[in-house]
């Protein structure tokens, strides 16, 4: 695991939206696998610059999300699909014909997961998965305790996470309780991971994740076992590690 600490959130916007340009550069139609939540936006932006700039062509990359609220109706502002259309297919001047993810209203929310874990399969695989942390050390919505070998599939949300994620909605009743969510081994599947983590209160969730042991109880922890993962961590969320 790489761990590169930079000075602040937009740094680490920066450079991983570099690590992006190149990988789309060296591989046009890469499939890129994209995080919601408030940390990975300076990545977004990053990118957006380097498209509107003229430096960077997106036009044939593909991207798909990581996981997606169950129960919300379709084309709800805080639905992920519309978070992603918003911040990152517009944009970046992508459609939506290059983008997909679980649909989150689906009758059968089971048969949805299992056919997503196939979709992104057949999709080739993603080249570079985007992730933040929960404080709880989630991935995707991998909550504590979650298999380290888990496909996509149904989760319930923690208090934690949905007070957490309360910001994005009128009131903690509105948060959904439950999501689809790519399990953690289809995570490891990406070919390269690489997680932001920004602000101090992300700290305790990133030193369990980078120095203690792989465990379930910090989903994050699963990073260890990957060949190709990056951590980008600004100092206030490095100021738990050793
Ligand atoms: C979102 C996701 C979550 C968030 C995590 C951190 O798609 O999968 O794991 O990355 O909850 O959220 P923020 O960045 O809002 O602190």
């Amino acid at each position: 695991m790489e761990i590169v600490i930079v000075p602040d959130a937009a740094a680490g916007g920066e450079l991983i939206a570099s690590a992006m340009a190149e990988l789309v550069t060296r591989k046009p139609d890469a499939l890129l696998g994209v995080a919601t939540g408030s940390t990975p936006l300076p990545i977004y932006q990053a990118l957006a610059a380097k498209v509107r700039g003229g430096a960077l062509d997106v036009s044939r990359a593909r991207v798909c999300q990581l996981d997606e609220y169950v129960g919300l109706p379709t084309g709800h502002p805080e639905s992920y699909r519309s978070v992603v259309l918003r911040e990152v297919i517009e944009p970046l001047g992508l459609t939506e014909a290059s983008f997909f993810g679980p649909d989150g209203a689906a009758e059968d929310v089971a048969a949805e997961a299992i056919a997503y874990d196939h979709a992104l399969a057949a999709a080739g695989g993603v080249d570079l998965q985007l992730l933040g942390i929960g404080t709880d050390g989630h991935i995707g919505f991998n909550e504590p305790c979650s298999s380290l070998a888990s496909r996509t599939r149904i989760k319930t949300l923690t208090q934690q996470t949905r007070v957490d994620n309360a910001r994005f909605f009128d009131s903690l009743d509105e948060v959904p309780h439950h999501v689809i969510t790519q399990g953690i081994g289809t995570i490891l599947e990406a070919r390269h991971l690489v997680l932001l983590a920004t602000g101090e209160a992300k700290a305790d969730a990133v030193a369990a994740t980078v120095e203690g042991p792989l465990s379930a109880l910090v989903p994050a922890s699963a990073l260890q076992l990957h060949p190709h993962a990056t951590v980008v961590v600004d100092e206030a969320a490095a100021s738990g590690l050793k």
